[in-house]
Order: C-alpha cells, then structure tokens, then sequence
C-alpha cells in the first residue's frame, strides 16, 4: 500500500511535558508519540513510535526533528537511546546537541 503525502499543516508537533513525550497529531489525532527521560540539562530519547497504519510517511522524521528542534530551543543536550531518533540524528548532523560521555 502506498501511503497518501501528507498536506501542508496537517501534522502538528506538541510538547507534552506533563507525559514525558512529544506528540504528532494528525488531523488533531495522536498518531506517534516521542518519548523522553529528563536528567538535568540531558534529555534521554527513549523511544519513538507511529501508529502502523500510519508508518511510511515521513510522520516519524517530522517529528523526531521537531522533538530535537525543541530540545535544542531549550538548550538541553540529548542522550539519543532510540535507535530511530539516533539514525536521524546521523542523518542529520547538528539536528541535536549531544550529551557526551
Ligand atoms: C520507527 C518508526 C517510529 C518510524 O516512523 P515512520 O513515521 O514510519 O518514519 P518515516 O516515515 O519518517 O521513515 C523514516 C525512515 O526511518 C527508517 N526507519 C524505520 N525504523 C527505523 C529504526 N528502528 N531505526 C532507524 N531507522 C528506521 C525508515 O526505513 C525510513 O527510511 P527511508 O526514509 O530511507 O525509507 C515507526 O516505524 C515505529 O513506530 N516502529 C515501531 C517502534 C520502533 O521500532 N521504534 C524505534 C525504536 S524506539
């Protein structure tokens, strides 16, 4: 199956701190959610996941780089422990500041 693009603003990013996450809404719906462990200044992103049906469409991507986008706003280093958001960040040089050590 070949997943529909997505449209313009249809996805939306929203931090959740209260919940430990951040959330892509789809159509105001809760589709993925990007989990994090905060220590101090380090932020551990612990996983990622995007619903199934939803899978394929880039939702992942916007929103580990919106997560990171925010992370770095904040000034808060990352402990990339979620292989998904670790790729991303190889992929993308720069997209997080990282906890070393
Ligand atoms: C991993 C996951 C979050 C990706 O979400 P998605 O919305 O399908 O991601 P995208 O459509 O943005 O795809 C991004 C790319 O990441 C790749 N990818 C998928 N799973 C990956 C993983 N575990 N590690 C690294 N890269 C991965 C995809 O192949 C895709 O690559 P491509 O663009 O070259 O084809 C989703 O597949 C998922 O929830 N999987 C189950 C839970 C899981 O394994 N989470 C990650 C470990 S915590």
């Amino acid at each position: 199956m070949v997943a529909e693009p997505l449209r313009p603003g249809q996805l939306r990013v929203e931090r959740d701190g209260s919940r430990s996450r951040y959330a892509a809404l789809l159509d105001g719906s809760v589709v993925g959610v990007a989990e994090f462990v905060e220590h101090g200044d380090v932020v551990a992103m612990t996983h990622t996941f995007v619903e199934p049906a939803q899978e394929g469409r880039g939702i992942g991507t916007i929103l580990a780089r919106e997560a990171l986008a925010d992370l770095r706003r904040r000034g808060l280093r990352v402990d990339p422990r979620c292989p998904f958001i670790a790729a991303h960040i190889a992929r993308n040089p720069g997209s997080a500041e990282l906890a070393s050590g």
